[in-house]
């Protein structure tokens, strides 16, 4: 389930943005105005002192060595997945694999259990807002064993049509696997229902986490998804470290999904026996300071009240919707019923990337294009949008920021 705890006190975002060096900066001569968080979180100086201390002070290589070093980076290294165990309120720490991103966490699930589980004929459910990520690894898997993805249609507001999701659940339905939040829309799923509806015919769901794990508590015992995926550098930590959940039953009977050192129990040439898990699918020396330092995110982002978090995000939010719905040149895409801190726009007759190279130059970083969700503009008919997504750093003075700079960009443009 996931869940809001009730609001305690106002959060400071100004306070929290002295946290965050690169803030500080500015690009082209001006202040920089980050509004582009849901595609990588700026990093506090926790996390990056954490990352420091790890390769300058505590650094050796894992569950190898008897020696000091190497036992305090285990112990360190091990210490971060129980932080993510406890975030996320999995049942044991075996159940948190440790990847380089959420990409290859779902490419783990699809190339392993989609490998062992899917027959000819099979479907694998997702949504039509699902970003590539979730959807190209299962046909590449789907490809390879005869069986095919099925997506479930967006509506016009940018929310999932459940009655014609619930359709799509068949008994060729062999997994689900479907976004918490849209990064492209900030549409926040009913992942409750959605999950209850597959478990009902017994099937297995991914929860593709990544912006949902930023913006909501993520319990996944109370939600019961079978697997879940985030990736370390949206949560403020480092790059080249993600999260795969797995429920231990499931993982347990999955084969590796890639081989080499860490990953076996005996080897040789008569055959290989395998470790259990989470070492059986963290094959190869892991990222070792960057997942501790996802520990210190986590730490960090758990050191502030987050239901307060949430509601300064909100706020921001519908800030931001009340001043583009105030420019008649600006179209919002997708008004779903419920939407973390994600808001897309077009400008009417100017292609996103010339509002996006012209925000750049007043110091307002979006992202534009189709953000890695090509079917989802396919469905609103537009080769993509102009997205401002909000960390728990900005404030409303960044999006005045990007409201004057949309009237330099009309100015431009006439
Ligand atoms: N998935 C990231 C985004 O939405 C990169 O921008």
């Amino acid at each position: 389930m996931t869940s809001v705890r009730p609001i305690a006190k106002a959060f400071d975002a100004e306070k929290a943005r002295a946290d965050f060096p690169i803030l500080k900066r500015q690009v082209h001569g001006k202040p920089l105005v980050f509004l582009d968080s849901a595609a990588s979180a700026q990093k506090p100086q926790v996390v990056i002192d954490a990352l420091a201390n790890c390769l300058g002070n505590e650094y050796a290589n894992i569950h190898r060595g008897v020696y000091y070093l190497s036992a305090l980076s285990t112990k360190n290294f091990e210490a971060a997945r129980e932080k993510v165990q406890r975030f996320i309120n999995a049942k044991e720490s075996r159940e948190i694999i440790f990847t380089r991103g959420a990409t290859e966490a779902i490419n783990l699930v699809a190339q392993s259990w989609g490998g062992a589980n899917l027959k000819p004929g099979d479907e694998v459910l997702v949504s039509g807002l699902e970003h590539h990520s979730n959807i190209v690894p299962w046909q590449l898997i789907a490809g390879r064993m005869g069986a095919k993805v099925v997506a479930a249609p967006i509506d016009d507001k940018g929310d999932l049509i459940l009655d014609e999701f619930f359709e799509r659940l068949s008994s060729r339905t062999r997994i689900v696997a479907i976004a918490h939040v849209s990064n492209a829309l900030g549409t926040i799923l009913p992942l409750q229902a959605i999950i209850e509806a597959a478990h009902r015919r017994g099937i297995p769901v991914l929860v593709d986490g990544c912006q949902g794990i930023v913006h909501r508590d993520v319990d996944v015992k109370a939600l019961d998804c079978d697997f879940s995926a985030f990736s370390g550098h949206k949560l403020y930590g480092p790059t080249g470290i993600g999260v795969l959940y797995g429920k231990a039953t499931l993982l347990s009977a999955m084969p590796p999904y890639q081989g080499g050192g860490e990953m076996i129990e005996t080897v040789s040439f008569e055959g290989t026996t395998y470790a259990g898990i989470p070492h059986r699918f963290e094959a190869g020396t892991p990222a070792i300071a960057e997942a501790i330092a996802l520990g210190t995110a986590i730490d960090y982002v758990s050191g502030f009240d987050r239901a307060a978090i949430l509601a300064h995000e909100e706020m921001l939010m519908e800030y931001t919707l009340d001043a583009l719905r105030s420019r008649n040149d600006v179209t919002l895409v997708g008004m779903p019923k419920k939407r973390a801190s994600i808001v897309s726009f077009t400008m009417n007759d100017i292609h996103p990337h010339d509002v996006g190279t012209i925000l750049d130059q007043t110091g307002v970083a979006v992202r534009v294009g189709h953000h890695c969700a090509q079917p989802l503009m396919d469905r609103f008919g537009i080769p993509g949008t102009i997205r401002a997504s909000f960390g728990l750093y900005n404030t409303r003075a960044d999006v005045d920021a990007l409201i004057a700079g949309l009237a330099q960009v009309r100015e431009i443009f006439g």
